[in-house]
């Protein structure tokens, strides 16, 4: 199979949709891959090294578009890939249709075969291609985090791990999923006094067996909420309703119980966000100030460290890739229960119901 990958064009992303150990993997099976010149700079890989894994290097995105029988990639297609895009083109990456309807019209438009990376789904309602994602941001919204607590930054001004003599910083994790996990971990290994909340007992019971003492778990409540906030100077909201706005947890009337300076890092803002006071920023300009407390709400956290998130991310899209590649999608779809909750058009038709949902379509064909 001839398989593409563009330089992503969306404002500030810099992740790749594949690596050099990709491309050698497909190319030992004897397809073809173009990439488009400098794609993988912004995550640390330059043409030489593509080319030197048995890539082609195109040197504009209408090139590679026009090569491939299918595109591997990480952002949507944005306007001006539109009309590049073919009848019958495999197109592999994130879509988050249900949020743009631009991009489904077009899609549909395109007659092209689209597998969203976010909706392939494992028979116990794992997402495979979405973890990676939170485990960079998890493990991210303590890194972010105890640099706001900076005081030139307009934090407490205190070193999460404290030193000899001086007590640690307290953490307050919301959600013991993927993201908490990851940010409870961190700040454990700064050395933090970390709580961890959630509703489900299982995640709490697995907290407490696999964290060090220095992370205790508690049931999640506005009681123990207002309890906690009051002490913690960092904050990170980590929860996640499966095809629901995030809970509010966090009212505007309880900031002004926090310390002044306390952080809270809303991982959670691509859902709307935990807190109330929860507006989504970028990398340029991360952080704002609400009544003395630091929110630090980046809807895309994994996109400011694109070496470690490119690479996270491929390790997993790969063997879908390579089954894909060798298979075809129909085959593949079929072999392959995960990958075929992926399939969310094809030829015009949407295939995955929640899209039509969310316009309040019926029917969906071109
Ligand atoms: N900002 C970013 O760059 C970025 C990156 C990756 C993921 N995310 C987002 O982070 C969020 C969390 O993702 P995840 O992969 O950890 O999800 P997850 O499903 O693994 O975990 C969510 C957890 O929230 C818990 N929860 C639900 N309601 C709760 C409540 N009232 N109190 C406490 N806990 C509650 C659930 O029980 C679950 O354990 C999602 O919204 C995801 O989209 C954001």
């Amino acid at each position: 199979m001839k398989i593409g990958i563009p330089k992503e064009i969306k404002n500030n992303e810099s992740r790749v949709g594949m690596t050099p150990a990709g491309v050698l993997e497909l190319s030992k099976l004897g397809h073809k891959v173009f990439i488009q010149s400098t794609a993988g700079e912004g995550s640390g890989w330059d043409d030489e090294d593509y080319h030197a894994a048995g890539a082609t290097i195109l040197p504009t995105i209408d090139r590679v578009y026009d090569k491939s029988d299918m595109i591997v990639k990480v952002k949507e297609p944005i306007e001006q890939e539109y009309d590049l895009i073919k009848e019958d083109q495999i197109i592999f990456t994130y879509f988050h249709f249900a949020s743009n309807k631009q991009l489904t019209e077009a899609m549909m438009k395109s007659k092209s075969v689209c597998i969203a990376y976010e909706t392939v789904e494992g028979e116990d309602g794992s997402l495979p291609l979405l973890t990676p994602m939170s485990e960079v941001a998890g493990r991210m919204a303590v890194q972010q985090g105890a640099k706001y607590l900076e005081k030139p930054v307009k934090g407490r001004g205190i070193l999460l791990g404290g030193v000899p003599g001086v007590p640690p910083g307290k953490v307050l994790v919301l959600g013991a999923g993927t993201v908490g996990i990851q940010a409870a971990k961190m700040a454990a290994g700064l050395g933090a006094q970390v709580t961890v909340l959630d509703i489900d007992m299982k995640k709490l019971r697995y907290v407490n067996d696999v964290m060090p003492p220095h992370v205790v778990t508690e049931f999640s409540n506005e009681y123990n909420i207002r309890k906690h906030i009051k002490t913690s100077d960092l904050i990170i909201g980590g929860v996640l309703i499966t095809g629901a706005k995030a809970p509010r947890l966090i009212t505007r009337d309880m900031l002004k119980e926090m310390q002044p300076g306390t952080v809270i890092v809303d991982v959670a803002v691509d859902q709307g966000g935990c807190f109330e006071t929860t507006r989504p920023t970028t990398h340029e300009d991360p952080a704002y100030i609400i009544d003395d407390v630091v929110h630090y709400c980046v809807a895309n956290m994994p996109g400011a460290v694109p070496y470690t998130s490119t690479v996270a991310l491929t390790n997993v899209t790969l063997p879908y890739v390579l089954k894909l590649a060798n298979m075809g999608w129909e085959d593949a779809c079929a072999d392959d229960k995960t990958l075929a909750k992926g399939l969310n058009m094809v030829g015009g038709k949407i295939l995955f119901s929640p899209i039509l949902e969310a316009f309040g379509w019926k029917e969906a064909m071109i």
